[in-house]
């Protein structure tokens, strides 16, 4: 499948190089033109065990490559949100303002698909209510559908974690209905290797 992550902080970059690991295209997507460079000349911002191997692996394959530009990502079947989601500077809510403002950039192209079938997958750790709120607003675009799918990777075991979890989670609005039954078959199809070596799901 072709696949984006957007924001290859921490998060991103061990899960998009992770999913090429898989067999995805994947387009890794940054704000951060630097670390953008340095992934995309093989050189990992931060070390984790088995993570430059498998940069260097997707790389080479032609599955994994990274950009700065949206327009890159378009027409991508799967994106996945990274953002940071640090804690606001003026009080103890998180400050939401990169998610929101990726999923500004990234609605601004969702519209290239044509109305396709496209999933949006939250992998930020938000409060509750944010799904709801950026559905809003993605789902205005023909086809698009909004899922969440928490991460629990623990650092030091990054890759290990990511590609061998412990669980994974999906979060739909409406189980059970047409849409969401897609949205789950096609998380389903991007983590089928997964699936099929036992990971549970919840
Ligand atoms: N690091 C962990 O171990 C870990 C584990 C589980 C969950 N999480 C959660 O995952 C999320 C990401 O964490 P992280 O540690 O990877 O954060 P991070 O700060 O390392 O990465 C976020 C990336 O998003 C980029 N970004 C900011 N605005 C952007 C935009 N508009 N478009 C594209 N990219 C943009 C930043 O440049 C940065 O590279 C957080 O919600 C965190 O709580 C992190």
């Amino acid at each position: 499948m072709v696949i984006s992550v957007i924001g290859v902080g921490y998060l991103g970059a061990v899960h998009a190089a992770a999913m090429a690991e898989l067999g995805h295209e994947v387009i890794g997507l940054d704000v951060d033109a630097a670390r953008i460079t340095a992934l995309q000349s093989g050189r990992a911002p931060f070390h984790e065990p088995g993570f430059e191997e498998i940069l260097h692996r997707g790389l080479a394959s032609g599955r994994l490559r990274f950009t700065t530009d949206y327009a890159d990502i378009a027409g991508a079947e799967v994106h996945f949100l990274g953002l940071g989601t640090p804690q606001r500077k003026d009080g103890f809510g998180a400050d939401l303002s990169h998610l929101e403002a990726a999923t500004e950039s990234l609605r601004a192209v969702l519209p290239a698909r044509g109305g396709e079938p496209t999933l949006v997958v939250g992998k930020s750790t938000v409060p509750a209510g944010t799904a709801r709120m950026l559905a809003g607003r993605l789902e205005q675009v023909e086809g698009v559908t909004l899922m969440w799918n928490p991460e629990f990777l623990r650092e030091g075991f990054a890759v290990k974690d990511t590609l061998e979890p412990d669980r994974l989670v999906y979060g739909v609005r409406d189980p059970g209905t047409p849409a969401a039954e897609q949205a789950v078959a096609m998380l389903d199809a991007v983590y089928t290797a997964l699936l099929t070596a036992g990971a549970p799901g919840w």
